[in-house]
């Protein structure tokens, strides 16, 4: 269908759906790259308000000496919400960031097929639903691929360029070329559950939950000690209430179903209770720990 070619020329139009915590980080990154971005999302108010905070983003930058005054205000500039799918015709590539379920997936990709230039690459972020099945109902699924961004995207260099079977080598290398152009360190990954990172990542949130439930310690100590003593970054806990318990529930769960139900990756009735209540993390200001006013309280 195409060309190998490096990344997308500087103009090309990207579109991002769903402006969440990533499809934010997306947009955010893709501005400042040079790109117009298309942002669309179900959401009443909800792509606007993202813009409005990725601009205070830049704004942040700008304060701290790492983008240029000019630089911040063209990159808000390129920045635009569109209320319908149709506004995003005019894009070279689509990046999904919508809810982690395949049939909406599948329903997003069909109508955005309908619209968009045959030429047009369609990413989907997905953290683990098989790339392949994204594609299937498609009729040119070949220029389907994952491009799956880590959290938080500005700050995360990490991106997996996932193949499904039929994604054709060309588009692969054309997300992977655009990701080293935006400054992330892409990798080629095949369309594995959970690919590679969320394959790997399962069975550590798995056994934090389980020591929680055992009793072993609470949700504050487990995290002070992988984070202080073990070097990671963050702890369990409040890795998984910054991805966002009802993603991180989805990816558990789809991991698990697509290796048969192997029990490593048995997902948590103290995840599932935590998705029951709302308590999603940091965006809804609760999960393992309290947000916002209540900051850093433990609720574990
Ligand atoms: P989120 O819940 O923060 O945002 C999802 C957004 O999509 C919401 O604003 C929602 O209104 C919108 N949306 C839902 N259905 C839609 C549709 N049909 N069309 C347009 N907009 C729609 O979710 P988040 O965390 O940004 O995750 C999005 C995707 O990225 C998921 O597939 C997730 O698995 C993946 N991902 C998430 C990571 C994380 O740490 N949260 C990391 C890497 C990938």
């Amino acid at each position: 269908m195409m060309e190998a070619q490096l990344g997308l020329a500087k103009d090309s139009i990207v579109a991002v759906i769903g402006s969440g915590a990533m499809g934010s980080g997306i947009a955010q990154i893709a501005a400042a790259s040079g790109h117009p971005v298309r942002l669309f999302d179900t959401r009443e108010g909800a792509a606007a308000k993202a813009i409005g905070e990725i601009g205070k983003v830049y704004a942040r930058l700008v304060d701290k000496g790492r983008m240029g005054a000019e630089e911040a205000e063209l990159a808000r500039e390129r920045l635009q919400t569109v209320d319908t799918l149709d506004g995003v015709k005019e894009a070279a590539l689509v990046i999904e960031a919508i809810v982690e379920n395949l049939d909406a997936k599948r329903t997003l990709f069909t109508e955005l097929e309908a619209i968009m230039d045959e030429r047009c690459i369609l990413a989907t972020n997905t953290s683990s639903i098989s790339v392949t099945a994204i594609a299937a109902p498609l009729k040119h699924p070949g220029r389907l691929v994952g491009m799956h961004f880590f959290n938080p995207v500005p700050l995360m260099a990490l991106v997996e360029v996932i193949s499904g079977l039929a994604t054709e080598q060309a588009v692969a290398d054309t997300v992977y070329a655009t990701a080293q152009a935006w400054g992330k360190e892409p990798v080629h990954a095949t369309s594995t559950p959970g690919f590679i990172v969320n394959r790997v990542a399962r069975p550590y949130y798995a056994e934090a939950l389980r020591l929680l439930q055992e009793g072993a310690a609470d949700a504050a100590t487990l995290d002070a000690v992988m984070r202080d003593g073990g070097g990671f970054r963050m702890g369990p806990f409040e890795l998984m209430d910054l991805i966002g318990h009802d993603v991180n529930f989805s990816v558990t769960q789809s991991v698990h179903a697509a290796y048969y139900g192997d029990g490593r990756f048995t997902p948590s009735v103290v995840q599932q209770e935590l998705v029951n209540a709302g308590f999603l993390g940091r965006k809804t200001g609760r999960g393992f720990y309290r947000y916002g006013e209540d900051a850093s309280k433990p609720v574990a």
